[in-house]
């Protein structure tokens, strides 16, 4: 098995324990990048820890608390009596923004008064190997404290949050001279707006054409887009996302001419993410050439899948005793990796990385 340790029990986590639970029962589940990594498919995770900081989820088995308010993801599996774990009262920090204090019970957070657990003593007695660290945008403070937290316990960790840890050279450099792996960071979705946007960039690059302008406008109304209309608490998402599109070009655009991020709050789509792509650019004879593209996801559970391949990668790393960053896993995975490749490059350089461990 492969223990895992979960910080902030939202939307995201309950997908991942939905697709684990219905692993257990089925042998697997749908929609998976790669059945097997290693030995290893989704079946062989279990959740040894988590923490969150809202009263309706700290102190419930993790089972409850993965489909407590403010929760509102897709639900595909109701059973999670396999995740038999309570959930601890993490540090707050800067983990609620304030404006999430004053939101309805269904909209915001609600702060638990229990005192909080030693992140790294709760790591260390259930003999966590790996965190995933799921927090809202913006907790920097927070993901730095789990993230020491794993250092101190001799924990990997895969960071979902667009706080840069792997992409910081002097943590990353820490978690290396620890003898531990990482991925992160901000996860980069299954099939979402990041992907698509990075493959048609591409696609007009390869063929001649030159990009003018372009914007990605996301909505969603789950916690994580109400979270983000916080403007101060935006801005590492929005360079994690505009850089994840201009590292595709050979010639990034200008600032002015691009504008990518999460745009607007709309409480009735939930967990449903809708993405607006427009690229205006010009052919041959500088001929106009105009795009305009809708996806419509699930948001959870499209990030959901990516943490399964990363879970069982560092699995891998650990094995094989690799530490620091795993880059070619970071660059397919996460929009802001230490170093930024081609989604095909580090397709197969992932897929030589798995043969080469397993
Ligand atoms: N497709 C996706 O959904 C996607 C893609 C890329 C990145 N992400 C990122 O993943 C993260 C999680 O997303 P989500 O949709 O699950 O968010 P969410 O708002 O549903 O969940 C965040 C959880 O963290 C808890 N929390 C807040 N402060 C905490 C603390 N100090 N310690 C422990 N728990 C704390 C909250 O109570 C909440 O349960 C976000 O940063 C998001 O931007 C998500």
């Amino acid at each position: 098995m492969i223990r895992i340790a979960i910080a902030g029990v939202g939307n995201c986590a309950s997908s991942l324990l939905q697709s684990i639970a219905v692993a257990r029962r089925n042998g697997t589940v749908s929609g998976l990048i790669r059945e097997r990594i290693g030995p290893w498919g989704a079946a062989d995770i279990e959740v040894v820890a988590a923490f969150d900081i809202d009263k309706r989820k700290v102190g419930l088995p993790l089972s409850q608390a993965a489909f407590a308010e403010p929760n509102c993801t897709w639900v595909f599996e109701r059973d999670l009596s396999v995740h038999t774990t309570t959930v601890c009262m993490g540090p707050v920090l800067d983990g609620i923004a304030p404006h999430m204090l004053e939101e309805t019970e269904e909209r915001g957070f609600r702060p638990s008064d229990a005192e909080p657990v030693d992140v790294a003593e709760v790591l260390r007695a259930s003999d966590a190997e790996i965190l995933v660290c799921y927090l809202p945008v913006g907790s920097e403070l927070a993901v730095q404290h789990y993230a020491q937290a794993c250092l101190d316990a001799g924990v990997a960790l895969v960071n979902c949050v667009p706080v840069f840890i792997a992409s910081n050279p002097e943590w990353e450099a820490r978690f290396r001279k620890a003898g531990l792996p990482l991925v992160g960071d901000d996860i980069k979705s299954q099939l979402g707006a990041t992907i698509v946007h990075r493959m048609l960039a591409w696609l007009f690059d390869m063929r001649g054409i030159r990009i003018d302008r372009t914007y990605q406008l996301n909505t969603g109304g789950n916690t994580d887009f109400r979270n983000m209309l916080a403007r101060e608490r935006l801005e590492s998402k929005k360079k994690s996302k505009t850089a994840s599109v201009q590292s595709m070009l050979g010639e990034p655009i200008p600032a002015g001419n691009v504008h990518i991020g999460p745009s607007d709050y709309v409480h009735w789509q939930e967990d449903n993410k809708v993405c607006f792509i427009r690229m205006e650019g010009r052919g041959l004879g500088d001929a106009p050439v105009e795009l305009e593209m809708r996806l419509s996801v699930q948001d959870s559970p499209n990030s959901a899948g990516v943490v399964l391949d990363a879970i069982r990668c560092i699995k891998l790393a650990l094995a094989g005793g690799f530490s620091g960053a795993l880059l070619p896993v970071c660059a397919a995975y996460m929009k802001s990796p230490p170093q930024q490749m081609h989604d095909l490059e580090s397709r197969q350089q992932c897929d030589a990385f798995i043969s080469k461990f397993s």
